[in-house]
């Protein structure tokens, strides 16, 4: 019971999963069903509730086509950064606290061995992250 994610649908309500153009903002596809059992990451103490990638490709291959935006207002680890880069989505998201910055940038580094990520605050220092980062940081 504890190893698994489950991801229980609550209610399909109209307003929630419309936007005022019309598009769908969530695809529930029925076929997948209302829990999703996916293996708990081994590896979480980048982040206190640090998600498998593969519950966030799960939800991203559900509701987006290759190249569409993905916005995440809260990142934590960056596990929809990695998920999109893994599934060719576009990522864009914000994070309030900048060690968790840090360990998405070194995260997507570390995944991609590219450091295309643009940082709206300033203060940030992609470089200085990435030449910071731990040898043995892993991305998964
Ligand atoms: C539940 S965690 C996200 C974990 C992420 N899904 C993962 O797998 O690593 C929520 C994150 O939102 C950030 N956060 C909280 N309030 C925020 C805000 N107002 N703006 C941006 N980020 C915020 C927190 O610092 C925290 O890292």
């Amino acid at each position: 019971m504890d190893k698994y994610y489950k991801i229980q649908r609550i209610e399909k309500t109209k307003g929630a999963i419309d936007i005022s153009n019309g598009a769908k903002l969530v695809s529930f596809n029925d076929s997948m069903g209302d829990v999703w059992e996916i293996e708990k990451t081994t590896e979480n103490d980048l982040h206190p509730t640090m998600k498998p990638v593969a519950l966030v490709d799960r939800a991203i291959n559900n509701s987006t086509k290759t190249n569409e935006a993905v916005l995440d207002l809260f990142i934590g680890s960056g596990t929809t950064l990695i998920s999109c880069e893994k599934n060719g989505r576009r990522f864009f998201g914000c994070e309030l606290e900048p060690k968790y910055i840090q360990i998405c940038i070194q995260r997507y580094f570390n995944f991609t061995r590219r450091y295309d990520i643009k940082c709206i605050n300033r203060e940030v220092d992609i470089n200085a992250i990435i030449e910071d980062m731990p040898e043995d940081f892993t991305s998964q």
